[in-house]
């Protein structure tokens, strides 16, 4: 009987694009478990999207100096892109700022809420008076109390390495605004971990001792023997699903709460445009739940995501957690903020027909039970040694000979032959170690089954056969055609682009798993193939050599990189500059905005015009300390009203080391409305 088999991939965050390193340890292998439960006739419902909530977008946009919607509708877009560019056959890829999602997180909240299952915390949480947030730990930056590092970020020093909680910063203060900033009462909502360890412990450490990856066990384990605490489940922060609560104003949930229920909402989504009923794939014993993702995601999957969808009790558990250890490159951590890494998108553009070459060479070093490592030179030797040199040649001289002796037509061959078991034996061997989640040694038996035909083509040698003996070279040209035939069949979950286009050279369709696992014949004799075509091209040295040469770029570039400061916005080109309109211009009068501690509102002579300019300086300068100072003036901003006030333009300012502002000026006096450029 069919099963239904519902397989989630980690939500990727929307705030910078994938990279190998996400590809194989989460979305290649999901992809090619997904596709042969669908070879296999399950009813499969393969669902993802983008994570577009927490702190991790909030930083991306301020450091773009852009909104965090601007952020995510950007790498969604580019994200998506790269999926569907390599082949990843999600069968929904959304987004965690749909409505429906909002919608469907806010009516979990409410249940969990309404049935009592929240505990209601008042907590002190550093605050940034001068910003008017709360902030998260990430935005608190101060000296670490075990390096003596000075950036060390609230949550963890990228120094040393520790985990902190931002109580522990030596001289706080706020990343936003450089304040120091105050402890302030705040309350959140929590869930009571520790009522469900009881639960999680009969569940996973009593019921998957056997099944589950060592590495995702362990983590369990230790997190269990360590005892769980309540953790908030909701946040103080503008982006966010909000808090469907009266009198929670300003307050959105954790993401990690909303994050997990968009493999929910989302196959909602996908059942909707379908026809289906999403409960049968989440609230039905019939339905299998795994979650492939990354070792960083395992207590939320394994832990908070469980104890979420018990407290709601209307779900099924995950029957496995497959998680996947991390990449490094070239002997180096994969790092999105060192520009240390192979860019999904970049290689789609660089390599427009290799899309499988990257999935084997990701999937024969997928990181499954410790770290693993992507170099250029390996990719190119797996690529010309064995994609080329070994499947590619195979199926090459299968048509050649094909075409030569026989018309391009399958002779007549004995259908029991005694090699012909090796097609079933890969078949069952695949199917087995991906049942067990080992996709290596599921990738070896395929390509174990093209090394077979390789060299049975070259002991029965039909090319010296064909003069004394006929009907041998036959036999071994259909025994032959038959393993050429099951490689298009079976490398399809690996190799989806190679599977079409081969059995596209032999006419032959597509197959279930079972078929080709269990028929004597996958071509019949007489049936016509059309040309050979090569399915691998060999990767030539220049090609690696400018890969690595990129990646010496990268190095240099980041060896001069102040790491302290920012790092450089997306490169413009000069057209873009030129929009900007920039001149010196004076200030003529000043005055406080009521009710507004940071705000002055000014009267500029910009040379063209005089006009009114509301600027954040009034906690650096006194009304009467700006007044004649020659300033610089973006002139060509659109409007914008401050409190009220119609704002035009905006004076460029910098930050000194004490935290004050300072005016950017022209280095002698100069007349107003000189542009600058
Ligand atoms: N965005 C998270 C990460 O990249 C993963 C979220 S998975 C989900 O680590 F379950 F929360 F959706
Ligand atoms: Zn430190």
């Amino acid at each position: 009987m069919s099963k239904r088999k519902l397989i989630t991939a980690a939500l990727p965050y929307a705030n910078g694009p994938v990279h190998i390193g996400h590809l194989a340890g989460v979305y290649i292998p999901a992809d090619v478990y997904a596709r042969l439960q669908r070879r296999l006739g399950n009813d499969v419902a393969f669902i993802c999207g983008s994570d577009e909530h927490g702190i991790p977008i909030t930083i991306r946009a301020k450091k773009e100096g852009v909104s965090p919607q601007d952020i995510v509708d950007k790498y969604h877009e580019i994200i998506k892109k790269s999926f569907s560019d390599l082949g990843i056959s999600f069968d929904e890829y959304s987004r965690t700022t749909s409505k429906n999602h909002h919608n469907l997180s806010q009516k979990f909240f409410k249940n969990l809420y309404d049935n009592g299952k929240f505990t209601e915390e008042v907590s002190e949480q550093y605050y940034d008076e001068q910003a008017g947030e709360f902030l998260a730990d990430r935005y608190i930056v101060g000296t670490c109390p075990n390096c003596g590092n000075d950036n060390t970020y609230g949550d963890q020093c990228e120094k040393c390495g520790s985990t902190l909680s931002p109580a522990e910063l030596i001289n706080p203060k706020s990343a936003l605004s450089g304040n120091i900033p105050i402890l302030k009462e705040t309350k959140n909502w929590y869930l009571p971990l520790n009522k469900y360890e009881d639960f999680l412990n009969e569940w996973i450490i009593e019921g998957h001792k056997n099944d589950w990856k060592t590495n995702v066990y362990g983590q369990v384990k230790s997190w269990l023997n360590d005892g769980l605490k309540p953790r908030a489940m909701t946040r103080d922060l503008n982006w966010g699903v909000p808090v469907p609560l009266p009198n929670a104003e300003g307050k959105v949930m954790y993401v990690w709460f909303d994050a997990p229920i968009g493999y929910i909402s989302f196959t909602k989504e996908w059942a909707e445009k379908n026809n289906k009923n999403w409960k049968d794939y989440w609230q039905n014993e019939n339905s299998d739940l795994v979650h492939f993702i990354g070792k960083d995601n395992i207590v939320f999957h394994c832990i908070i995501f469980p104890s979420m969808l018990k407290a709601h009790g209307e779900y099924i558990m995950p029957t496995n957690v497959p998680a996947f250890e991390f990449l490094n490159l070239e002997n180096d951590k994969i790092s999105t903020s060192r520009n240390w890494a192979v860019w999904a998108h970049e290689y789609v553009e660089e390599f427009p027909e290799q899309q499988d070459v990257l999935r084997y060479t990701l999937l024969s070093s997928a990181p499954e039970t410790k770290d693993n490592n992507f170099t250029w030179k390996d990719f190119q030797t797996k690529n010309n040694s064995e994609l080329v040199g070994i499947f590619g040649n195979f199926i090459n001289r299968v048509a050649v000979l094909m075409h030569k002796y026989y018309n391009g037509k399958i002779p007549t061959g004995n259908e029991n032959a005694v090699e012909l078991s090796e097609i079933t034996k890969a078949a069952k061997e695949i199917r087995e170690f991906l049942d067990k989640y080992e996709f290596r040694n599921a990738l070896s038996s395929l390509m174990n089954l093209a090394r077979f035909g390789n060299q049975y083509l070259q002991t029965e040698e039909p090319w010296k056969t064909i003069k004394d003996n006929p009907e041998k070279a036959a036999q071994s040209l259909f025994v032959s055609a038959q393993i050429a035939v099951a490689l298009g069949q079976l490398c399809e979950p690996f190799l989806p682009f190679t599977s079409a286009k081969l059995l596209k050279m032999f006419g032959i369709e597509q197959q279930s798993w079972d078929m080709v696992e269990n028929s004597k014949t996958l071509i019949n004799s007489g049936h016509a193939i059309h040309e050979a075509s090569l399915l691998f091209s060999k990767i030539e040295d220049e090609t690696i050599e400018y890969q690595i040469q990129k990646l010496e770029k990268t190095k240099i570039n980041n060896a001069k990189t102040n790491p302290k400061a920012n790092p450089m916005k997306d490169e413009i080109i000069f057209d873009d500059f030129t929009k900007i309109d920039l001149r010196t211009a004076t200030i003529l009068e000043a005055v406080k905005v009521e009710k507004a501690d940071k705000l002055l509102q000014l009267k500029v002579d910009t040379g063209v015009d005089i006009r009114t300019v509301v600027s954040g300086i009034a906690e650096s300068f006194s009304p009467e300390e700006v007044i004649g100072k020659q300033v610089m003036i973006l002139l060509n901003l659109a409007p914008r009203k401050i409190r009220g006030i119609e704002s035009q333009g905006m004076l460029l300012l910098t930050t000194k080391p004490d935290g004050k502002l300072s005016f950017v000026t022209p280095d002698d006096k100069v007349e107003n409305g000189i542009e600058i450029g």
